[in-house]
């Protein structure tokens, strides 16, 4: 019965029904308030999240985003670790959950599922949610603080969504390690921006030094070929725009891009892509432009032109953050 329902549209319908239930000044103003809080200075010594007003707002606001920059990371990771699927998952700094959605949808099935957070409100809004789906119904939702007295169960796959940000250098590396001790396969996503691909980097440094292999993005393990400041690897993950969205933001378009930085490392064997497309292709007039980040760990530009037949038709499909070439070619 699971398998009948799609979590992605699960957890549309029921972040609908949560702002539908929130006079529109009073969730407009707990967004305005998170984004005001998120600009400012962080890592903050309390929760952001504080009451249920904020997490409403949060859960409306930015978890359809994150749960879609996770999916995205996830079903690059799934596609270097063909048919495996994780048999628990540990998500840290779950907040309300998105991730535990996006391990759904990307697997299907039920496993055994802990959900680490200090911030109260977010868990029971995260159990309150997950209700909606059969697959999370056995979610435990477990306070815990990520700093030096943090503990991991052992699990087959560790997520870390948009935390790092919010921690100290110190703990976000502690943090790293952590997941490395307790997972086979740890997947990262920070914020697409400059700071999020510098601690997407640091971290992936960690795994690997730590015996993990990358499985996605990157289609090796070897150093990152972006210089530090001169560049910064992130990806965009196409999200609908809620009601929510609109009255906050204005404008009437009906989605936006999520983008973000990811890492997906695993002790399992993996087939990473060959290349990694890392820019939005460009369509000229009988060519495409591929931006890559190559096996042979450098980034470069391939044009496919009609010429190449089929491999031009399939560069016409081909989108940012896609494997080139696709896969069965
Ligand atoms: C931006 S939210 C991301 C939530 C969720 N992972 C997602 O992707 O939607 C950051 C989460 O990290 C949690 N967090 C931040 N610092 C923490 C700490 N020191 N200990 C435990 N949780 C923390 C916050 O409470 C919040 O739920």
């Amino acid at each position: 019965m699971n398998d009948l329902i799609v979590p992605a549209d699960a957890l549309r319908d029921s972040l609908a029904g949560l702002v539908d239930g929130l006079p529109s000044r009073q969730a407009a103003q707990a967004v305005e308030r998170l984004i005001a809080t998120y600009r400012g200075a962080t890592p903050t010594d309390a929760p952001i999240l504080r009451d249920r007003a904020d997490v409403v707002a949060y859960a409306a606001y930015r978890m359809p985003a994150t749960f879609a920059a996770v999916r995205s990371a996830l079903g690059a990771f799934a596609a270097a670790v063909p048919g495996w699927a994780p048999g628990s998952h540990v998500d840290v700094g779950g907040g309300t959950g998105a991730a535990t959605w996006a391990v759904s949808d990307t697997w299907g099935g039920e496993r055994p599922v802990t959900v680490l957070d200090w911030a109260e409100p977010a868990l029971a809004l995260g159990r309150e949610i997950a209700a909606a789906h059969p697959a999370l119904g056995d979610v435990r939702w477990q306070r815990a603080r990520i700093g030096p007295g943090l503990t991991v169960e052992d699990a087959d796959l560790v997520t870390v969504s948009y935390v790092l940000n919010e921690l100290t250098p110190a703990d976000r590396a502690a943090l790293v390690d952590t997941a490395a001790g307790a997972a086979r396969a740890v997947v990262i996503v920070e914020a697409g921006t400059p700071d999020g691909h510098a601690r997407v980097a640091e971290a992936r440094d960690r795994l690997t030094a730590a015996g993990f292999r990358v499985a996605a993005p990157c289609p090796h393990s070897a150093a990152c070929p972006i210089a530090p400041g001169t560049d910064w690897c992130h990806f965009a993950a196409r999200v609908s725009r809620s009601s929510l969205h609109r009255r906050v933001k204005g404008g009437s378009l009906a989605y936006e891009d999520e983008k973000f930085s990811y890492v997906a490392a695993t002790r399992l064997p993996a087939a990473p892509a060959p290349a990694r497309v890392v820019r939005r292709p460009q369509l000229r007039k009988g060519q495409v432009l591929l931006d890559l980040c190559d096996r042979d760990e450098r980034l470069h530009r391939t044009t496919v032109t009609k010429r190449h037949g089929d491999r031009y038709k399939a560069a016409r499909d081909t989108e940012w953050g896609d494997a080139w070439p696709p896969a069965g070619e």
